[in-house]
């Protein structure tokens, strides 16, 4: 059991950085008051704080950090603290500029910005290693101490020569010899052939981008790369906290909303302790509805949970607007509390900020903070996240419970490297993490919990996994699949999908055997549509709009559920259905919209009993999103809407946040979140 496993409350506050504002005691006093009344409970130290707490190489300042780490405490407080490896300070990169980046044009960075230093420089290692063993040493056994927060948001990635002999002794370490490698890269392709690890440089603008296998080998090498300098950074903490938990703070692929895509959060995943992450959705926007945009944060959470398969944590989001979007819009009364309860019914055990305080200047001063310029907690920002603060008290029962899914979605890195990268198909409509979220979108409408795997997880426990436009496909993964279905599963298959292996080559003979033996078909061809194209399928009777993408396929042992509307395909199978074993492997050929894979997937749901129960009437844009314990389900049921919402539920229940009894009818103003618990 760790601090935070025995933490009963759920984590309120953020980010703090007194470290600005060391000249201003007083303001620093006040934060303390205000921390009270916003019902603040954690705060995360020391970020970015390399500058102050060593000014100078070799003499470190922690007495202003004793006394917040102190006074937190004296409060009632957590903390947690931050390494602070994600900037580092200039005296550094002056005097030894090996810690700075090169880019992939071979261009050395100069001493700026935030992640601008290399993984791998041994002088940047040695400084980290020497800064956080002395944070580790000084607060290791502090009583605020509550988890580590390892450096901010890693990305990024360096191609200096340090960093080059790294990504070759990888290369070595994977494949053996070069002639493996060769093979892997599909080397006498423009007569690319490599005939000494030496002539081996990471992918450049100036030189090499069309190596596929070398491109997903780079990517894959600074996923391992960048956990290899985290794993470097918890020795000392892991070796003297062993019972304080480490985190280091994901994120999303921000205005999108989509999975980050630059690292492989699934597999960097299993050396946190807690998964959390960055959370900055464009609320109120003019580009979609607030439920289609609740959906997306739906989605990423779900995935962000799924990886360790417990609660995780929301380490950032704002109390308001950013400064960073185009338009950084103001929060409209009710999101707030909307937007940080969605959190929590996702399996989030928090909702932290950036930041506590507005900084005073530099380019952060008007992101939303809940401390703003005025100082001041009487205006309309500070007082919803007071009740917020509130609404997370009142709720505490609910932290540390899960949420239980038996419908999965495969989410794959390597697949989304490699398919980006595929010249074919159409850049601008491939989509493949969008794709995703459009089969999400279903089961959110309907209130049906899903989780959001790697191809790694586990199936068993699940009785649906989709897993749409997996084009890289391990045999390993047909296997599963195969072993999967024949036990009972149903798995759902799309376009572009089984074209090449794990290291992006092709299957020879074309659509491999097992992927015929399990759907029961053998796709020949993918035909790619213009924009304005458009086919359509013919489906149960009615007829729905086809876009983008439809293979073409021999059926074999497959029932054709749906066929193609017209083009030299007319009639031909668009959508099947194939029983192996005790289960079903369904493939669709064509990119449907939201209308067909509403039909498709409750006719899944209903034979395969998986709706959700709980909700007698439901409403597309009310989610209702349960966590569980044994014994105790909790429900949040959230209005995503600018009108009012009714649903019904089949239960009598209790809102937590106002202690009063609810009806099996429940009527829910704009944007306005119950959290029920059925009464005993
Ligand atoms: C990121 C960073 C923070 C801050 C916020 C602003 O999430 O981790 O330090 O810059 O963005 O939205
Ligand atoms: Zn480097």
């Amino acid at each position: 059991m760790t601090r935070f496993d025995l933490e009963k409350r759920f984590l309120h506050g953020g980010d703090y950085n007194p470290d600005q504002w060391l000249d201003y005691p007083e303001i620093l006093e006040k934060d303390l008051l205000l921390m009270e009344k916003a019902k603040a409970n954690t705060f995360s130290l020391g970020i970015f704080a390399w500058s102050t707490l060593e000014p100078e190489e070799g003499v470190f300042h922690f007495e202003w950090l004793d006394k917040i780490m102190d006074d937190i405490y004296a409060a009632g407080g957590n903390v947690i603290l931050a390494t602070p490896s994600g900037a580092r300070p200039s005296w550094m990169s002056k005097k030894y500029p090996e810690v700075l980046r090169t880019n992939a044009s071979r261009e050395k960075m100069i001493h700026g910005g935030r992640h601008n230093h290399c993984f791998s420089s041994p002088v940047y290692r040695e400084k980290v290693a020497i800064i956080n063993k002395k944070l580790v040493e000084r607060y290791g056994q502090h009583p605020a101490l509550l988890m580590w927060h390892i450096s901010n948001e890693y990305s990024g990635h360096c191609h200096c020569d340090y960093c080059q002999e790294n990504f070759r002794n990888w290369l070595k370490e994977k494949y053996q010899t070069l002639g493996q490698l060769n093979h892997a890269w599909w080397g006498p392709f423009w007569s690319h052939t490599i005939t000494d690890w030496a002539e081996i440089e990471s992918p450049s603008p100036l030189g090499e981008t069309m190596v596929h296998g070398l491109n997903l080998d780079w990517n894959r090498f600074v996923t391992d790369q960048t956990i290899d300098f985290f794993e470097h950074e918890i020795k000392d903490i892991r070796q003297l906290t062993p019972d304080i938990p480490v985190t280091t703070n994901f994120m999303a692929d921000t205005y999108d909303l989509i999975p980050f895509q630059s690292l492989d959060y699934g597999k960097f995943a299993k050396h946190v302790d807690v998964v959390s992450w960055d959370c900055y959705p464009a609320w109120h926007n003019d580009w979609e509805t607030t439920a289609d945009l609740a959906s997306k944060v739906a989605f990423i959470n779900d995935q962000y949970r799924s990886f360790k398969q417990k609660p995780f944590l929301i380490m950032e989001s704002t109390p308001s607007g950013l400064n960073w979007h185009d338009v950084n819009k103001a929060k409209r009364p009710g999101m707030h509390m909307l937007s940080s309860m969605q959190f929590i019914a996702h399996g989030s055990d928090s909702n932290l900020y950036f930041q506590w305080r507005k900084s005073r200047g530099s380019s952060e001063k008007f992101h939303g903070a809940v401390v703003d310029h005025d100082n001041d907690e009487n205006n309309r920002v500070f007082q919803d996240v007071a009740q917020v603060g509130e609404a997370l008290e009142k709720i505490k029962e609910i932290k540390g419970s899960y949420k239980q899914a038996k419908v999965a979605i495969i989410y794959d890195s390597d697949n989304n490297w490699a398919l980006e990268d595929a010249q074919g198909f159409s850049q601008a409509s491939k989509q493949y993490p969008q794709t995703l979220q459009k089969h999400y979108r279903y089961f959110w409408d309907h209130d049906i919990a899903v989780e959001v795997i790697t191809k790694e997880h586990d199936l068993a426990k699940y009785d649906l996994v989709i897993a749409p436009m997996m084009y890289s496909l391990p045999e390993e993964t047909m296997n599963k699949w195969q072993e999967y279905v024949a036990n009972g599963g149903h798995l759902v298959s799309t376009y572009i999908t089984g074209y090449v292996n794990e290291n992006d080559l092709t299957y020879i003979n074309g659509w491999p055997a097992q992927l015929q033996e399990l759907f029961g078909i053998k796709v020949t061809e993918t035909d790619t549509l213009y924009p304005s194209d458009e086919n359509s399928v013919a489906y149960m009777e009615q007829k729905f709009i086809a876009k983008d993408y439809c293979s073409l396929f021999e059926v074999k042992e497959a029932e054709v559920l749906a066929t193609y509307g017209s083009d030299f395909y007319k009639d031909q199978a668009a959508v099947t259905k194939n029983q192996v074993g005790k289960g079903t492997a369904y493939f669709i050929g064509a990119r449907t919209q939201a209308d067909f894979l509403d039909h498709f997937y409750e006719e899944i749901v209903q034979e395969n009993n998986l709706k959700n129960n709980w909700v007698v009437q439901g409403n597309p844009a009310v989610s209702v999103q349960a966590r569980d314990f044994e014994n105790q389900s909790y429900y949040f049921v959230m209005n995503f809407s600018e009108e009012e919402k009714t649903i019904e539920v089949a239960e009598e229940t209790v809102d937590l946040l106002t202690n009063q009894s609810v009806a099996t009818n429940i009527s829910l103003k704009p944007y306005e979140v119950k959290v029920l618990s059925p009464q005993k």
